[in-house]
């Protein structure tokens, strides 16, 4: 059973979020439990991504015949497409303890050494964004995942001497949304690797009537596709796009989800009918209208709109290439013709007239 979920239960709400959010690295913030509670707590309640559910059901049966700890397991792919959610199920699954922590939080060897002696046999090791590791802290995780031990230095000049620490059977999940970043040693260590998709439109309708049902929110088939269609193929998309039309329902409606009602409140935020949103609408606007449609690098696309690299690679561009709406190109991102259509500009059908001439 994971530490944090054994927090929530009872009344089902966590006392406090923030750690949480903080935990598995979230920048956005969530409206406070409700987000937690709709998280799915098996692999058969959890919706879509079914070739990777089979696996992963393969993988813990086999695992748990054998009476072995779970080989080390790395889950890449965008934001909000159930990465954490996986790590908590698969550690729910195997009846062992989920130690949730995040690149980032481990700054030294030290604070490596401290969790990994902390781990007791079956424990697993939740390391999010696990491509912003340290070198030095990498190194120590190489032979912990591999053979189980945990080389430390004691003392220090002539005197000092390295002792070999044996650690329990445990299972290191990873997950990432740059699989790039992450160096070939530490992709190497991971027995099972495996990525993420958008969500089919059919998917997300069902976790978001789920939701709604969770939220105790009528909502009507129509009201539930219109969402859907609008949500990236994104579940945490899905449920905030949900929350905030279940908020226009309650105080402009009769608290009932329907069509016009979820397009109304799609509409005051900005959310257009393929869910993109103002940010989305401004880097495309960008490339076509600063950079002539590209090629334009994503780190000077990002300044040029005054916004984090990091926002535009993991939210913005992912689901733009997935629309079709840009393509890559050794020099860069470039605009399509339905990205201009889109945006309603006028495509320069001559080629000489776009920098993506020499292609
Ligand atoms: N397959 C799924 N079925 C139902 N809900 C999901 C699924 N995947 C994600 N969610 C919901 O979306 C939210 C975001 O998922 P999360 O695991 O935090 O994404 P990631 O870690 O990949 O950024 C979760 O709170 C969960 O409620
Ligand atoms: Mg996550």
């Amino acid at each position: 059973m994971a530490d944090e979920r054994s927090v929530t239960r009872g009344d089902g709400r966590p006392d406090s979020g923030l750690s949480r959010r903080e935990i598995s690295g979230e920048r956005q913030a969530e409206d406070g439990g409700v987000d937690y509670a709709l998280r799915p707590k098996s692999l058969d309640e959890m919706v879509g991504q079914e070739r990777m559910r089979e696996k992963m059901r393969i993988l813990v049966q086999a695992a748990r015949q054998r009476g072995e700890a779970l080989d080390h397991v790395l889950l890449y792919g965008p934001p909000g497409l159930g990465k954490t959610t996986l790590s908590h199920i698969l550690a729910h699954e195997m009846q062992g303890n989920l130690k949730p922590t995040s690149g980032p939080a481990i700054e030294k060897a030290g604070d490596l050494a401290a969790i990994l002696t902390n781990l007791r046999s079956g424990d697993i090791l939740f390391v999010d964004e696990i491509h912003r590791l340290g070198r030095v802290v990498e190194e120590i995780l190489y032979p912990a995942m591999e053979d189980f031990v945990l080389d430390i230095t004691v003392g220090s000049g002539p005197s000092a001497r390295s002792i070999r620490l044996k650690l329990p059977r445990f299972t290191v999940i990873g997950a990432t949304t740059r699989l790039a970043l992450m160096t070939a040693p530490l992709r190497a260590r991971f027995g099972v690797v495996e990525r993420f998709d958008f969500y089919s439109r059919e998917s997300l309708e069902t976790i978001i009537m789920r939701g709604a049902a969770m939220l105790e929110t009528p909502i009507d088939g129509a009201g539930a596709t219109e969402i859907a269609r609008r949500s990236r193929g994104t579940p945490r998309v899905a449920l905030r796009l949900l929350r905030r039309v279940r908020d226009y329902a309650q105080v402009r409606g009769d608290g009932a989800i329907t069509l016009a009602l979820a397009q109304e409140a799609l509409a005051v935020h900005e959310i257009d009918h393929l869910g993109l949103d103002d940010l989305d609408r401004r880097v495309v606007d960008a490339i076509v209208s600063k950079f002539s449609g590209g090629p334009v690098g994503l780190g000077t696309l990002a300044a040029s709109i005054s916004e984090e690299d990091d926002t535009i690679m993991d939210v913005v561009e992912p689901y733009l290439l997935q629309l079709g709406f840009l393509d890559r190109t050794p020099r860069g991102r470039v605009a399509t013709k339905a990205a201009y259509e889109h945006i309603g500009a006028a495509y320069p059908e001559s080629p000489g007239q776009r920098s993506l001439f020499e292609e």
